[in-house]
């Protein structure tokens, strides 16, 4: 089982990116996971389209070799920050819509206020729907106060964040395998 994360900030320090390199380096589940560096996405120009970007085309062979993808978010202004947008413009075209269609997404984010990203992910979820992404809203987890729970070194220090992340790789790798 390989499963793609992908976390939607550029900052180096990202708490998101941090989330999507716990879950990596997590040895408790039975599946592979790789990190998508979105840094490198350009912003999407149908001009562009006839000679793809590099990190298009890489994105694409991930997704085609994955099955499943995780979006590990922040929210901006309570909804969802445009490098995520971006993304889901590229991959919404005739050249990569194919790679999406039915793929299970789970829908993550983290952020140092209190609500977890809610309306980020809320909003990520129905763009899913719309470009054909199979959802289900129960493979969503909120994770708040940030600083809190992660140390400068970006390690999760919170047990009961742990558990909750273990678990909802749990139920998104058992939803994935059915
Ligand atoms: C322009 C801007 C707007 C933000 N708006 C929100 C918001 O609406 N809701 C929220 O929970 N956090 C908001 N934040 C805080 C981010 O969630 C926080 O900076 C988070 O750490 C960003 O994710 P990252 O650490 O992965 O870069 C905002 C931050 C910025 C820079």
């Amino acid at each position: 089982m390989k499963v793609l994360l992908i976390p939607g900030s550029l900052r180096q320090k990202s708490f998101n990116k941090s989330l999507a390199i716990h879950i990596k380096n997590s040895q408790s589940h039975k599946a592979e996971f790789e990190i998508f560096e979105i840094n490198d996405v350009p912003m999407f120009n149908e001009d562009l389209e006839d000679n793809l970007p590099e990190a298009i085309t890489n994105l694409i062979d991930l997704i085609k070799s994955s099955d499943g993808i995780i979006i590990i978010t922040p929210e901006y202004n309570n909804s969802l920050p445009a490098p995520i947008r971006n993304v889901i413009h590229w991959l919404s075209r005739k050249y990569s819509k194919p790679y999406i269609l039915n793929k299970p997404l789970g829908i993550t984010g983290v952020t140092d206020g209190g609500f977890g990203t809610v309306r980020a992910q809320h909003e990520l979820l129905q763009i899913a729907v719309v470009v054909g992404f199979k959802v289900d809203a129960h493979h969503r987890l909120p994770v708040s106060k940030a600083y809190d729970v992660f140390n400068e070194k970006g390690e999760i220090i919170d047990d009961g964040l742990k558990t909750k992340v273990d678990s909802f790789i749990d139920n998104y790798l058992e939803w994935i395998r059915n």
